[in-house]
């Protein structure tokens, strides 16, 4: 299948790795395809650059977002949050009739806030929007032709990939979104990492509880020690 992951982060690069292993036709979507491969440091996060890290992942193409959008049957989103709706909008006409998978987390970094949540790695970011909308809404609104989904983002990145990574793979994974086909293909998707054990929320709406999870997935995060890498799971 051609599948186009729109993102060149750590988490938009464990999906590339794993959709070309499983033997999709994958197309990564960035700002500026030259810009992108000219990067010679690590990002803020400490991402290492993405042009030398690509050339070890032979057969995947590099894009602008809309020419990666245009080639994919089926779209994953992982562009930076507080970003996203913007450069979607501006790519709506190639996402039209598609599913969109979206995991993102809409962090507002460096907030000025009156009571801040001190990390390891800098005041946490708060969450914009948060408990009465969700950035998948948000993106379901300005994209009214396209299937969104929101998945993945309750869990590690690598996780997301290998769910037997940790615990035997006995953990939960979530999604949420208004359309029964999209979900299925989110599904299989999820099926076909491994995945044995996903939550349908039901509606988007309950995308403002995996994105809300965010701080209590950093809260469990510094209380294991970093580096300890953990999942969820819905005991039912
Ligand atoms: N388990 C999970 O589901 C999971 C795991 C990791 C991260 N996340 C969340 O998913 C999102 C992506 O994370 P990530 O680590 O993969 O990548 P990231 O570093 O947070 O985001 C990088 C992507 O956002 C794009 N971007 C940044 N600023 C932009 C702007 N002003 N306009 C348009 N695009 C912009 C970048 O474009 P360029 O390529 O042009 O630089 C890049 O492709 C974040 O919200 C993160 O919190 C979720």
């Amino acid at each position: 299948m051609k599948i186009a992951i729109l993102g060149t982060g750590g988490g938009a690069r464990a999906h590339i790795a794993k959709l070309a292993e499983l033997g999709h036709e994958v197309h990564v979507g960035t700002r500026n395809p030259k810009a992108t491969l000219a990067r010679t440091e690590p990002d803020m996060v400490g991402t290492p650059p993405f042009g030398p890290w690509l050339a070890e992942h032979p057969g995947v193409e590099l894009h602008s977002f809309g020419h990666a959008a245009a080639r994919g049957e089926l779209i994953v989103s992982g562009i930076d949050g507080h970003n996203a709706v913007s450069a979607l909008s501006a790519i709506a006409g190639q996402l039209a009739g598609k599913t969109l998978i979206d995991y993102a987390v809409p962090y507002l970094y460096n907030p000025d806030i009156e009571h801040p949540w001190p990390t390891p790695w800098g005041v946490m970011p708060t969450l914009d929007p948060c408990d009465s909308d969700s950035l998948a809404e948000q993106i379901q609104r300005a994209l009214p032709d396209t299937k969104v989904v929101k998945a993945f983002v309750t869990q590690e990145q690598t996780t997301v990939v290998n769910p037997g990574a940790i615990g035997g793979g006995d953990h939960t994974m979530f999604i949420a979104g208004e359309h029964a086909d999209a979900k299925q293909q989110a599904l299989d998707l999820l099926k076909a990492y491994g995945w044995s054990d996903v939550l349908d929320l039901g509606p988007l709406v309950a995308a403002r509880g995996m994105e809300m999870y965010a701080h209590m997935h950093s809260a469990i995060g510094f209380a294991l020690g970093f580096g300890t890498h953990f999942g969820i799971k819905v005991v039912r």
